[in-house]
């Protein structure tokens, strides 16, 4: 391993991510008494332009006035091609109350792009005396954001979150498919006469993962946009968090349970888990860096891949 250690991420569980539209305010109350763990509300793509200001004053009320628990508490603003980002950044930093937690930039391309939201909002912080730092997530959504993920991982202390918007990402990658994540019918190969179905997202995410990991940042997936297909999104969530992802967004409230469920460590891994802890102790303790379990191997890089199931879990049942 490098000197450098890696970085742990926030230990907050991220599981699921609800989103809502600012514009219709009559959710908000219905996603804050949701089991989710993060709360998008939005400005940005599920909010007509001509809704733009009132979306704004509707998100800026609600955080103050509804009580969100201990959620995380995130608004998307508009992305930094359009003329309403900075207006979304001003308005709630001056004038949402303290429970905000934190900004989802949409879109980002590079790191300069987190640059110059940061330096706006560490401007607006030391005016007002915001004593809660915000934090920053981002969706890795274009071809520029993926070309650029590891410096866009880096570009902000504040950055605690990155997300890949299947969507936007096949818009601009040019990829022939209008679906929200899940498998293409056109994306499989032949063997023996069969089709087999492959995961068209799968490059991205790992150099999500990747890029978050080295830079302690939580990786999520996004969204899953058919959402009676629970199968469907139970599959893509599975892989994501096979792959080191965190949690997964919710686009209806019906995701938020499925969500939950894969992305909470199981009792029987967690169990195995600490089964092939207390292997290893016991290893340890005859001075051999390797032992048996259960007919397979297990040695010190197993204590690791261990720890990493009994953490998340001791942190969830901890928040
Ligand atoms: N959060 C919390 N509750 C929600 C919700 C959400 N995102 N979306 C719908 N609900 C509520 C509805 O109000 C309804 O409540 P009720 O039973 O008290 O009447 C219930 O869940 C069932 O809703 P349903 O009729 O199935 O959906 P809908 O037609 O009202 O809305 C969507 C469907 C997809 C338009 C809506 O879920 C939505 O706007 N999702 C978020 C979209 C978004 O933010 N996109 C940006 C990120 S990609
Ligand atoms: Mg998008």
């Amino acid at each position: 391993m490098s000197f450098r250690l890696q970085p742990t991420p926030p230990a907050r569980p991220n599981r699921c991510q609800l989103f809502g539209p600012g514009s219709r305010p009559a959710i908000f109350v219905k996603m804050a008494a949701s089991a989710a763990d993060v709360i998008n509300l939005d400005l940005e793509d599920s909010v007509a332009p001509s809704d733009k200001d009132s979306a704004r004053e509707n998100v800026i009320k609600a955080i103050s006035d509804i009580d969100w628990g201990t959620k995380t508490l995130s608004v998307r603003i508009n992305g930094l091609d359009t003329p309403y980002w900075y207006r979304d950044v001003v308005d709630l930093m001056e004038q949402a109350g303290n429970r905000l937690d934190q900004i989802m930039i949409p879109k980002v391309g590079n790191a300069a792009d987190i640059y110059a939201v940061d330096a706006l909002v560490t401007s607006i912080e030391a005016a007002k005396g915001r004593s809660k730092p915000i934090t920053f997530e981002v969706i890795i959504e274009s071809a520029a954001g993926i070309a650029h993920v590891e410096d866009i991982a880096a570009a902000s202390p504040r950055l605690a979150a990155m997300s890949l918007g299947a969507a936007d990402f096949a818009a601009s990658m040019g990829m022939a498919t209008t679906g929200i994540g899940g498998t293409q019918a056109n994306y499989y190969m032949m063997h023996e006469g069969q089709k087999h179905w492959s995961d068209p997202w799968h490059w991205a995410q790992a150099a999500i993962v990747a890029a978050c990991r080295t830079h302690g940042v939580l990786p999520v997936d996004g969204p899953f946009g058919d959402f009676s297909d629970d199968e469907g999104f139970r599959a893509q969530a599975l892989r994501s968090a096979t792959l080191g992802m965190v949690g997964k967004w919710a686009i209806h409230p019906k995701q938020v349970t499925l969500a939950n469920e894969v992305f909470t460590p199981s009792e029987e891994a967690v169990a195995e888990a600490r089964e092939i802890l207390a292997a290893m102790e016991e290893a340890k303790a005859k001075g051999e860096g390797a032992t048996v379990y259960k007919g397979r191997l297990v040695d010190i890089a197993s204590i690791k891949q261990a720890e990493v199931i009994v953490r998340q879990s001791e942190m969830i049942a901890g928040s």
